[in-house]
C-alpha cells in the first residue's frame, strides 16, 4: 500500500498521508506525494489539491530515523518536493490537524495555503535536535511572521497553537471540518487565484536593522551556553533579510549540513529516542492496558503535594489535595493561587485557564471521601512510620482498583506496600521540585508492584507532560543515588585545593544550570547536615564523608539565604569569599589533606566521570533498564545539559576508558567500595564494547 493515497472530491485531489505513527517525510512519504501531485497535474477534471495527514496528525516532520541512510538524500528529497509544489499551476492546500512540525510545517510553508483545525499545533522544532530548519523554514517563517517572531519560534522550537498561528499568519484559515473545509478553501482558490508562494513575499524580511538580530544574540547569549544550534539558526534568519532567497536558501543549506554532523545534533537524537524507549518496559508488554486515571488524590499539601497536584490539574485531571492538618491545606491552596497568578501575570496562562485548573484541584481535610479516586499520591515528609499509617488509611479509603503511589525520595517501597492489602499496586512516584515544572517522574518498582500499576503510572506520566523512568528499589533510586557522587566529589575537590568558583564554573561552562556549590548555597546547607548524619551511619568502612557542609554552618555560613556559605552574596550576586576559602583550608589541614592546584579538565573528570561509573553500577544491579533511561533521569530531573546526550551517552562519547580511570583514581582517594569501578565498566572497556552491550554481558554474569 502506498504511503499517500489519491482520492478526488469536488474537483480536488486530496493527497491523504499515511504513513503511521506520525506522517514522517520517510522516502516512501515522499514518494507517494510527488507521484500523487502529478497525477493531480496530469489530470485535467482536478482543479486544486489538499494535502492532509491521516491518523491523529498531519506531518511531524523530517523521518529522524531515516538521518544517516541512503533514503535520507534518495530522490525526491523534500526540496524537490517543496520546488514542485510552489511551481504547481494548480493550488496547493496543507490541511493540518495534529501537528505539523519541522519538515511538515515546511513543506506546508511551499504549498500556497494552510488551513486547520483550531487544536492544530505547528511548529520548527529542529533545534531541539540540534539541528535547525533545513527545508526553507528560516526563509519562509520569517517571510509569514516577520523576523522577530520567527526568532523566538525557531530558537526555542515552540509549537505554535492554530490560533495563534493564524494570527501570525502562518495559517490562512481555520475551519471545523478539516477535509471539506480545505477542499473548499482549495476551490476558492482555484477560482479567485493564488497568492504568491511564501519565498516571494518579500515585505517582512525587507529593510530589516541588523540590530535586531545582534539585541537577540546578546539576549539569549547565556540561555544557549554551550549549545551550536540557537546561534545559527539567528545566523540563518539574518540572511534571509539580507540575500537573496536562493543565496539564503544556500546558506541554510551549509549550516544544516554542519550541525547534522556535530556531535550535539547525534545526543539530541539519542536523547530523542531515549525518552520515548524509557517508556517501553520489557517485562510490561503492550498488550497490558494502563488503567484509566481520571482523578487523583494527593496526601500532603506542602510545595511537592501542591505541585504535584498542578501536574495533574494542569493536564485536565480531577485532584483532591488531601491534608488532615486545616492550616497546612490553606497554606497549600493559597501557594497552589499564587503559582497560577504568576503564571497569569506573565501571560503563561489566561485567566480562563487559571480558573479551569484552580477548580480541578479540591482541597479535602481528611480519608472520607475517597470513593471515587483512580490514583493516590502521597507526598508528606520522608518518614516510614507516617508513611506506612497513611498507606494503611489509603487501602481502606479508596476502591480496590487504585493504584497508591509514594512520592518518596529514598524509602524502601516494599515496607511501605506493606502497610497495604494491595503490594501489586503500590508504586513509587518520584516528582522533583518544583512538581509542576520539573519534567522528570521516577516511577519507582517493589517486588510485588504488577504490570499493569506500572503501565499506568508510565503513561498517566506521559499525559500530565512528565518524563517517565522506571527505576528499580534502592536507596536514591536512579537519580539521587548517582547525585551524591557528583556533590560529595566537588567537596573532595576543594579540600584538595580546587576553589568554589573553578568547580562552578566548570560545571556551568559545560552547561549545568548552576555549579554543585552554587547549588549548595542556595539549597541551604542546614538540611545537608543532617541528611549527612543519616548517610554517614551506614558507609563503607573504607569511605570518609568531607565535613565542609559542617564547617560552614558552624562558622553561620548556612547559604545564601545567610548572606554566606561556599560564597558571600550581595543581593543575588555571588562573590568569591576569602573567608569560606580559609575554612575550607583550616578543613584541609585538619584532615592532613595536602592542597594542590586542579586543571579544569581534570575538574570536569572528577564532577561527571563518577556518575557514568554509578550509574553502570545501577545497570549491574538492575536498578536502571538502560543506560538511555539514566540519561532521561538526569537530564529531566537534575539539569544534566541536554545537548550532551545526558551522562551515559556523553561518557561513552567521550571514553568509557576515561571514565574507568577516573574511577580507580577516585577508588583509591575515596574509598573502593563506593568510588572504584564498576564491575560492568571494567568488562565493557577491557572487552571495547559500550552499553548496548550492556544487557548481554550483565545476563552472563559480570
Ligand atoms: N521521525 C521518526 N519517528 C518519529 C518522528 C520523526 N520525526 N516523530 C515521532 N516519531 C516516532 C517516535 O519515535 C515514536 O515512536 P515509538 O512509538 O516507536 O516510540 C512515535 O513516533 C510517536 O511519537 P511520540 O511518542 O513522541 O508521540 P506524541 O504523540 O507524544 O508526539 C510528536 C508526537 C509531537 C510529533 C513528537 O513525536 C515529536 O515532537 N516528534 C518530533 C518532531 C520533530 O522534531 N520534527 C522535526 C524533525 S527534523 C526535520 O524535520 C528536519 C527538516 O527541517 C529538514
Amino acid at each position: 500500500m502506498s504511503a499517500v493515497e489519491y482520492a478526488v472530491e469536488n474537483e480536488v485531489a486530496v493527497l491523504t498521508v499515511a504513513y503511521p505513527p506520525v506522517n514522517a517525510l520517510s522516502l516512501a512519504v515522499r514518494t507517494g506525494l510527488a507521484e500523487g501531485l502529478a497525477r493531480a497535474l496530469a489530470d485535467s477534471g482536478v482543479k486544486a489539491v489538499v494535502v492532509i495527514g491521516g491518523g491523529s496528525t498531519f506531518i511531524a516532520g523530517a523521518d529522524i530515523s531515516e538521518f544517516g541512510t541512503p533514503n535520507s538524500a534518495a530522490e525526491p528529497r523534500l526540496q524537490t518536493l517543496q520546488a514542485q509544489f510552489e511551481a504547481s499551476p494548480k493550488p496547493i492546500v496543507a490541511a493540518i490537524h495534529g501537528t505539523a512540525l519541522g519538515g511538515g510545517l515546511e513543506l506546508a510553508l511551499t504549498a500556497h495555503a494552510r488551513v486547520a483545525v483550531a487544536s492544530a499545533k505547528v511548529g520548527l522544532p529542529e533545534v531541539k535536535l540540534g539541528l535547525l530548519p533545513g527545508a526553507g523554514g528560516t526563509i519562509r517563517l520569517p517571510r509569514l511572521t516577520g523576523v522577530e517572531v520567527a526568532l523566538e519560534a525557531v530558537t526555542t522550537g515552540r509549537h505554535l497553537g492554530a490560533v495563534e498561528a493564524e494570527r501570525l499568519g502562518v495559517i490562512d484559515a481555520i475551519v471545523d471540518d478539516l477535509r471539506a473545509g480545505s477542499v473548499a478553501y482549495a476551490l476558492k482558490l482555484a477560482t479567485d487565484g493564488a497568492p504568491a508562494p511564501v519565498r516571494d513575499r518579500n515585505d517582512k524580511v525587507s529593510g530589516v536593522d541588523p540590530k535586531v538580530f545582534d539585541d537577540f544574540r546578546a539576549k539569549n547569549r547565556k540561555k544557549w551556553r554551550g549549545q551550536i544550534a540557537p546561534a545559527r539558526i539567528v545566523d540563518v534568519i539574518e540572511a534571509a533579510t539580507n540575500r537573496s532567497f536562493d543565496e539564503a536558501k544556500a546558506y541554510e543549506n551549509q549550516a544544516f549540513g554542519e550541525l547534522m554532523a556535530s556531535d550535539q545534533r547525534k545526543a539530541l537524537i539519542h536523547y530523542f529516542f531515549a525518552e520515548r524507549e524509557a517508556r517501553k518496559i520489557p517485562d510490561v508488554p503492550a498488550e497490558v492496558k494502563p488503567l484509566p486515571v481520571r482523578k487523583v488524590v494527593v496526601i500532603g499539601s506542602g510545595l511537592m503535594g501542591g505541585g504535584i497536584a498542578m501536574s495533574f490539574a494542569n493536564a485536565g485531571i480531577a485532584v483532591k489535595l488531601l491534608d488532615v492538618n486545616a492550616e497546612a491545606l490553606e497554606r497549600g491552596m493559597a501557594a497552589v493561587r499564587k503559582t497560577y497568578e504568576t503564571s497569569l501575570s506573565r501571560g503563561s496562562i489566561s485567566q480562563a485557564q487559571m480558573d479551569e485548573r484552580l477548580g480541578r484541584i479540591q482541597p479535602i481535610g481528611g480519608y472520607d471521601d475517597l470513593g471515587d479516586v483512580d490514583m493516590a499520591i502521597e507526598a508528606v515528609f520522608e518518614d516510614m512510620a507516617l508513611k506506612q499509617e497513611i498507606f494503611a488509611l489509603l487501602d481502606k479509603a479508596t476502591p480496590p482498583h487504585a493504584i497508591l503511589g509514594t512520592n518518596t525520595s529514598s524509602l524502601d517501597i516494599d515496607q511501605i506496600a506493606s502497610a497495604t492489602s494491595r503490594p501489586d499496586k503500590v508504586i513509587g512516584a518520584h516528582f522533583f521540585s518544583p512538581a509542576n515544572v520539573m519534567k522528570l517522574l521516577e516511577a519507582v518498582r517493589g517486588s510485588q508492584t504488577s504490570a499493569e500499576t506500572i503501565a499506568t503510572v508510565m503513561a498517566l506520566g506521559k499525559q500530565i507532560g512528565k518524563a517517565p523512568v522506571l527505576a528499580g528499589n534502592c536507596d536514591g533510586f536512579i537519580g539521587n543515588r548517582m547525585l551524591q557522587y557528583y556533590t560529595v566529589n566537588a567537596e573532595y575537590m576543594l579540600e584538595r585545593g580546587a576553589t568554589p568558583e573553578q568547580i562552578d564554573r566548570v560545571a556551568e561552562a559545560f552547561g549545568m544550570a548552576m555549579g554543585p556549590l552554587a547549588m549548595r548555597d542556595l539549597a541551604g546547607m542546614a538540611q545537608a547536615v543532617n541528611v549527612r548524619a543519616v548517610r554517614k551511619k551506614t558507609l563503607p568502612v573504607d569511605e570518609r564523608m568531607p565535613e565542609l557542609v559542617e564547617r560552614m554552618v558552624e562558622a553561620g555560613r548556612i547559604g545564601q539565604r545567610s548572606g554566606s556559605g561556599f560564597y558571600r552574596y550581595e543581593g543575588r550576586d555571588r562573590l568569591p569569599d576569602p573567608e569560606a576559602i580559609a575554612i575550607i583550608t583550616a578543613e584541609a589541614q585538619r584532615q592532613g589533606i595536602e592542597q594542590r592546584t586542579f586543571t579544569d579538565e581534570e575538574i570536569l573528570a572528577r564532577l561527571f566521570h563518577p556518575l557514568v561509573n554509578e550509574g553502570a553500577k545501577e545497570l549491574e544491579e538492575g536498578i536502571a533498564i538502560r543506560a538511555s533511561d539514566i540519561d532521561v533521569a538526569w537530564v529531566n530531573g537534575y539539569g544534566f545539559p541536554i545537548h550532551t546526550g545526558g551522562p551515559m551517552f556523553w561518557g561513552e562519547q567521550i571514553g568509557l576508558d576515561k571514565v574507568l580511570e577516573t574511577a580507580r583514581v577516585l577508588g583509591a582517594e575515596n574509598g573502593q567500595t563506593r568510588w572504584g569501578p564498576s564491575k560492568l565498566l571494567e568488562r565493557l572497556v577491557a572487552e571495547g564494547k559500550g552499553w548496548k552491550d550492556a544487557p548481554a554481558l550483565i545476563a552472563q554474569g559480570l
